[in-house]
């Protein structure tokens, strides 16, 4: 049973049903339309290959699936994930004909085990074939993302009761041995979606058992996160936490990793209706909105306060799909319902207003000012991919209805 008690629930800073009042949708629809245009514009460029997991002054170079280039191992399905979207919205068969070439693609990677040997497997599996098969029904890619699950399931480790971020199984001397990462939310869904599939409940234990280990040890008192968490292979016992994409200061937060765990945990609640992982969701959410700058984006890592240090949009993105889908998630009842949706309402509409590349400057990306990994200098303050598809994913969701894919 998670203990959520424990966690603290601090009061919200800013009221976000106020400050959402008079946002005017047709803001939304208008970023909406032009995101479509960017992913028309980049369909044949990337058709055979993939978008980088960062950009270049503002632009995405072609990489294969599996490119080491650039740490794009685990990046390539958002691009993929956008198509579907596109897909979704517009009903126009060159996007299904694109996303249908990919499942292709991310068969063979799975075939070659090209750069699959780590936990990300669900973002990749999830945005190509998942998607595929939920849009259209297609069996093969319904196939292959079942053969991804079993590869994901493969790297449980028993007794920890979490899914290892990298380092096989066998090798109990690998630096990762026991170690899982906040990020891992949103691969084990892959998890829960071939266990209703298959109707094998050993993955939605697998999943449910890290998801409990995420909220017990990597979500701290105080509601900010770990990136990283260890446990002893043996005994189970917790270890240590700490976080490597951050700066690493106890005293700081990585916001994509607090993003991570605010969409991750209501995800698990739709396949579990465990409410204790609502009840997390909600802490973790205040912390992040509480921390914001005065943008209401996050800086990358909380420790840095001031306006001028740098922003990860794709924080914030991946934040407000998280929020809205813990507002749906939420009882009726229940008042912080309009909040979450409220706040992630003005998240994005002020990503719109302050972030957004223009027709005129015509880039192959949508949203400025990601972060990959700060302290590596790697992608800083460019488009991010996983940035301009929750980007979209959000805007899907405040428009519409999201097909749910994770
Ligand atoms: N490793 C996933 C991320 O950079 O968020």
């Amino acid at each position: 049973m998670i203990n959520f008690e424990r966690i603290k629930k601090e009061p919200l800073k800013q009221d976000w049903i106020k400050l959402a009042e008079n946002i005017d949708e047709n803001d939304f629809r208008q970023a909406l339309d032009y995101a479509v245009k960017v992913v028309e514009n980049n369909l044949e460029k990337f058709t055979e290959k993939f978008p980088s997991s960062g950009g270049m002054n503002g632009e995405y170079r072609p990489t294969n699936n599996a490119d080491p280039f650039l740490y794009s191992d685990w990046t390539s399905s958002f691009w993929t994930g956008m198509i579907w979207l596109c897909y979704e919205l517009t009903g126009d068969e060159k996007y299904k004909k694109v996303g249908l070439i990919h499942s292709k693609s991310f068969r063979e990677r799975y075939e070659n085990n090209d750069i699959l040997d780590h936990h990300d497997i669900g973002f990749l599996y999830i945005l190509s074939c998942v998607a595929a098969y939920k849009a259209t029904g297609d069996e093969f890619s319904k196939e292959t993302a079942l053969l991804a699950a079993k590869k994901l399931a493969s790297r449980f480790r028993d007794k920890a009761g979490i899914i290892q971020v990298r380092g096989l199984l066998e090798d109990t001397t690998h630096e990762c041995t026991g170690e899982y990462i906040i990020d891992c939310c949103l691969n084990i869904p892959l998890l829960y979606w071939a266990a209703e599939v298959t109707g094998d409940k050993k993955y939605y234990d697998m999943a449910y058992s890290h998801i409990t280990n995420v909220a017990d040890y990597m979500v701290k008192d105080d509601a900010s996160t770990h990136q990283n968490f260890r446990k002893d292979i043996v005994t189970g016992e917790p270890i240590e936490g700490w976080t490597g994409q951050g700066d690493g200061n106890k005293d700081g937060c990585w916001a994509r990793g607090q993003a991570w765990a605010i969409y991750g945990l209501p995800i698990s609640y739709t396949y579990t209706g465990d409410s204790a992982l609502l009840e997390v969701a909600k802490r973790v959410s205040n912390y992040f909105l509480n921390r914001l700058q005065s943008d209401n984006c996050p800086n990358w890592d909380f420790l840095y306060k001031s306006d001028d240090d740098q922003r990860d949009t794709s924080a914030a993105c991946v934040a407000a799909c998280g929020m809205l889908e813990l507002a749906k998630q939420l009882p009726l009842y229940d008042e912080d319902r309009k909040v979450y949706e409220a706040a992630a309402k003005v998240l994005i509409h002020d990503l719109i207003k302050n972030y957004m590349y223009t027709p005129e400057e015509s880039k192959t990306a949508v949203l400025k000012a990601g972060v990959y990994a700060f302290k590596l200098d790697l992608c800083v303050n460019e488009p991010v991919i996983w940035g301009d598809y929750y980007f979209m994913e959000a805007l899907i969701r405040l428009l519409h209805y999201f097909r749910m894919y994770w």
